[in-house]
């Protein structure tokens, strides 16, 4: 059996990655796509073979054949679309941030909870074969106790008149709240710890528009760890690494250009016995280190088929609501940190 989906925006994410990875998907089959730009809708509609292409949602929500709805609109239009959805009893796949704020997201997973229908959150990283092989690695103990982690997500973002992510209004927040919580969430994923307090500086340091173009952002987790993201609009594209690091009391975990749409990049680890005691020589021979190799997938095919495979055998998603909560929780706190300049519980 398949989860018959309705699309809800057809733009950047959901054409590039979602749409393709739905194609892809086993226990999924497209059926109907919208977009108040209704052209981009039928364009969607003629690339991909769905039946139906709407500019409104109600006409989508109207489908009696439709289980669920991927929502892949501007922030600031999710609450009303995905209580529309909820309201017609469609499940919902909702893509990061949920809401434009944690009270939003909160209204959004107690009125699905209160319909009976199953609301996934889009933080699809997780689903990459790398992480996955990362989490696996830390959760058996390769690297001790984790102590230390970083995670980077950027890119070249100018000014474009008009886009709604650039206007904090319309998105939520800028560099920290769009790909920040991509690291947020991949950090107390893969090393299993929760953020509890956080300090953060996000601010414009390169271009004017009213959401943040830069920030760094300092966690401390439920373990003890420290945790550090950097999430920036005002890099160039081939700059930076996307680096994500974790760090143990026997070694390390270190990942280049895994944070990505795709599944690519390397990871490399390095394990240590000589802890027993202080060296003063404080060896840094890279040569213990081992390229970890995985056979990579698509992250959007995994992201669909999860939250199918979700509804088909009604379990929870594997990706929760409340994963998607708790992690915005942990950006607004930081935003507050950032304004206020002081550090915030989670
Ligand atoms: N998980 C990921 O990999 C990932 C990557 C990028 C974006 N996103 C998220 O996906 C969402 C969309 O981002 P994007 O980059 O695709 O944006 P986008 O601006 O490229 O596309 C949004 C689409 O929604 C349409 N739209 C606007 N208002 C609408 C409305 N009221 N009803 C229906 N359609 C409407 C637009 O015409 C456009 O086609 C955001 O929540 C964003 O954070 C997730």
């Amino acid at each position: 059996m398949k989860i018959k989906w309705g699309v809800i925006g057809c733009g950047g994410i959901a054409y590039r990655r979602t749409i393709p990875g739905m194609m892809l998907s086993e226990n999924s089959e497209l059926v109907a796509v919208m977009d108040n730009n209704f052209d981009a809708a039928k364009k969607v509609k003629e690339e991909f073979g769905a039946k139906y292409a709407f500019n409104t949602v109600e006409e989508v929500l109207a489908l009696e054949e439709i289980d669920a709805v991927y929502i892949a609109t501007p922030v600031f239009c999710h609450k009303e679309q995905a209580m529309k959805a909820a309201k017609a009893g469609k499940h919902i796949l909702l893509e990061k941030p949920m809401g434009l704020t944690v009270e939003e997201a909160k209204e959004i997973a107690e009125y699905c909870k209160a319909q009976g229908v199953k609301l996934g959150a889009g933080l699809m990283m997780r689903f990459s074969a790398y992480h996955q092989k990362m989490k696996e690695l830390i959760s058996a103990g390769a690297l001790g106790n984790i102590v230390s982690m970083r995670a980077q997500l950027t890119c070249w973002y100018p000014e474009i008149p008009g886009n709604w992510r650039q206007d904090k209004a319309r998105s939520g927040g800028g560099a920290l709240m769009d790909m920040g919580i991509h690291c947020i969430d991949l950090l107390q994923y893969i090393s299993g710890t929760k953020a509890e307090a956080v300090n953060c500086f996000a601010q414009n340091q390169t271009f004017s528009y009213s959401a943040d173009d830069s920030a760094a952002l300092l966690m401390k987790m439920d373990n003890g760890a420290t945790a550090f993201v950097d999430a920036n609009f005002n890099i160039p594209d081939n700059a930076a690494k996307c680096r994500l690091e974790f760090y143990g009391t026997k070694g390390s975990i270190l990942a280049e250009g895994t944070i990505s749409q795709v599944e690519s990049g390397k990871i490399e680890l390095t394990t240590s016995d000589d802890t027993a005691e202080y060296n003063a020589k404080q060896n840094r021979d890279t040569e213990d280190a081992t390229c970890i190799e995985v056979v990579t997938g698509n992250m959007y095919e995994k992201e669909i088929t999860s939250f199918a495979n979700a509804i088909l055998n009604n379990t929870e998603p594997e990706i929760t609501a409340e994963d998607a909560i708790f992690v915005q929780t942990v950006v607004e706190q930081a935003y507050a940190a950032s304004e206020e300049g002081c550090c915030k519980g989670v």
